[in-house]
Order: structure tokens, then sequence, then C-alpha cells
């Protein structure tokens, strides 16, 4: 496995892994590995010749100082991680190597509309980030397929948008959420949990499930929905709802007549945590 900083290595070890036509998967991450990101390695495998993984905290898409700082940071251990589940190349740059001008300087990719809702509009400038990261690391690699979390359902719909408007020669791979046993998504964060969290946090899952399960029973008083499950989580010592939404799972926008897949997101805190959450599903 070849490990490399800078962007010059990065692209060179990439053109090295696609010689004489071999294709290759990128997998973007921002580190502190877990088993979804281990996920998204083996489906990269199953797709591609050769898989490219990134390490890089990217600093652009926090829109809260103490998140970044306090974002879990184990390159160590995720070298191993990557090294075991065979992965051939590891970009691991640095902001500054990243963001030489600075990040304010740096010229931005910016999807409107779908980058302004919901999580957006809780996290301004998260997409931008997003969007402008992806970019440039699509760039650097050149990959064929880029893997993408459906954890992270709304940046998928805004890379999905990015790749059509921008006509990016990537097929990106969505794959599903990765789940411990009790239901809780698997997340970097989750580490920043006291165990005593921990144990509690799959309240989360069990109450969108029990949204989806009213909507597939025919409930469709979306509003009084999200406020009934709002209001049973926040009873609990320590959540608090960020935001709950029941959407068109392709538009993001508010279900409609022509609405065939619903989406329910959801943002809690959990003690000073903020976690998410999604499920879609056919109407
Ligand atoms: P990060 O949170 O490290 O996630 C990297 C990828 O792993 C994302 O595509 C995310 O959706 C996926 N992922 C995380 N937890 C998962 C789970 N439990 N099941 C399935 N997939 C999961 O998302 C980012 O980094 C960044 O925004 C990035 C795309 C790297 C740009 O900086």
């Amino acid at each position: 496995m070849k490990i490399v900083q800078n962007i010059q290595q990065a692209v060179e070890a990439a053109n090295g892994l696609k010689k004489s036509g071999a294709t290759l998967a990128l997998v973007p991450t921002m580190g502190n590995l877990h088993e979804g990101h281990l996920t998204l390695v083996r489906e990269a495998a199953k797709h591609a010749d050769h898989v490219a993984v990134s390490i890089f905290v990217n600093p652009l898409q926090f829109n809260n100082p103490k998140d970044l700082k306090t974002y879990p940071r184990t390159l160590d251990a995720d070298l191993t991680k990557l090294e075991q589940a065979g992965v051939d190349l590891v970009f691991t740059p640095t902001p500054e190597i990243m963001y030489p001008d600075g990040m304010d300087a740096h010229t931005f990719v910016f999807v409107p509309g779908l980058s302004d809702m919901l999580e957006g509009a809780l996290r301004p400038g998260h997409f931008k980030g997003v969007t402008t990261v992806v970019t440039k690391l699509f760039n650097i690699f050149r990959p064929d397929f880029a893997m993408f979390g459906q954890k992270d359902f709304q940046q998928v719909a805004v890379l999905k948008k990015m790749v059509r408007d921008m006509a990016m020669q990537i097929k990106l791979v969505e794959v599903p959420i990765v789940r411990d046993e009790n239901g809780l998504a698997l997340s970097s964060r989750n580490g920043l949990l006291t165990s005593e969290e921990r144990e509690r946090a799959p309240l989360i899952f069990r109450q969108m499930m029990q949204i989806r399960d009213q909507i597939i029973s025919g409930r469709r008083d979306f509003r009084e929905l999200t406020e009934e499950a709002g209001e049973t989580i926040d009873a609990n010592d320590g959540f608090r709802t960020d935001s709950i939404d029941i959407v068109d799972a392709d538009t993001l926008k508010p279900v409609s007549e022509q609405t065939s897949r619903i989406a329910v997101l959801m943002a809690v805190y959990l003690g000073t945590t903020r976690l998410i959450d999604s499920v879609s599903f056919d109407l």
C-alpha cells in the first residue's frame, strides 16, 4: 500500500494505477475509519481494479470550529485497517497542501438549492466545502468510480447533481448505511459519546423506524409525525432534536403528488455530539 501526502505524488501514483487501462475507485474519507468506511472500500474493490482512499479532515466543510478541533484523528489505526483491506493507495494531505493560499482564497464549487436546504441551512457553507474538496480529489485521482455512503443522504444528492451538472466523467456509487446491532448508524462521531450515551443512542434509529412504519401504514400528516418523534426524543435526558424532515428522496423537497420515494432525515444532539441518520423507502 502506497501512502502519499502531496498532490503531485498522488497524481503520479493514481496515473500509475490506471496504466494500461486498469480502473480506479476512490473512497474519500475524513479518517477515524470504521466498518462503514470499510464497506465502501470493499464495494470499491468490486467495481474497480484498484482502490484509492483519501483521509483528510476538511476544514472547509466545518462550520463549527469546536467540531473541527474535536473531530477524531486516528491515522495509524486507519492505515492498518486500509492495508488489511487491500487498498492500493492512500492520500493523507494537510490543510496547507489542499489549501496553499488559505481557505478563503481557494476556488469554490457550489451546488445551489440542494446545498442550502435541510442540513445545509443548519450548517451554512458545509456542502460548499464538501463539493469543493471532492472536486479537487476527483481532479487529482481522476477515478472511474467514487464511493459514498447513504449515511450522508443529502451529501450524496448534492454530489450527484455536481457530477451531472459539471459533466464529470465519474460514476458515483451509493452504499447503504452500515449500523451496529442496535441500529445505531456507525459514525466517527460515535466515538465522542460516553459509554452510557452510546447505549442510549439507538433511540434515534427506533424513532426513525417508527416514522417510516407510520407512513407506510398510511399516515400523511408529516408535520405531526415529526413533532411527535421530536417530543419523544427530547423527553429523554441528554437528547435534543436539531431537525427531523420527511422529504421526497429524489428532490429533497416536500413530499408531493409526484413523490415515489420518501426519505426521513434526522439530526439529534446527544450531549454535545450531533448525530445524523436517515432512511429512504418506496411509497
Ligand atoms: P466521512 O464522514 O469520513 O465519510 C466518508 C464516507 O463514508 C462518506 O461517503 C460517508 O457517507 C460514508 N459513511 C460513513 N459512515 C457510514 C455508515 N455507517 N454506513 C455507510 N457509509 C458510511 O463524508 C465525509 O467523510 C466527507 O464529507 C467527505 C465526503 C470525505 C468530503 O470531505
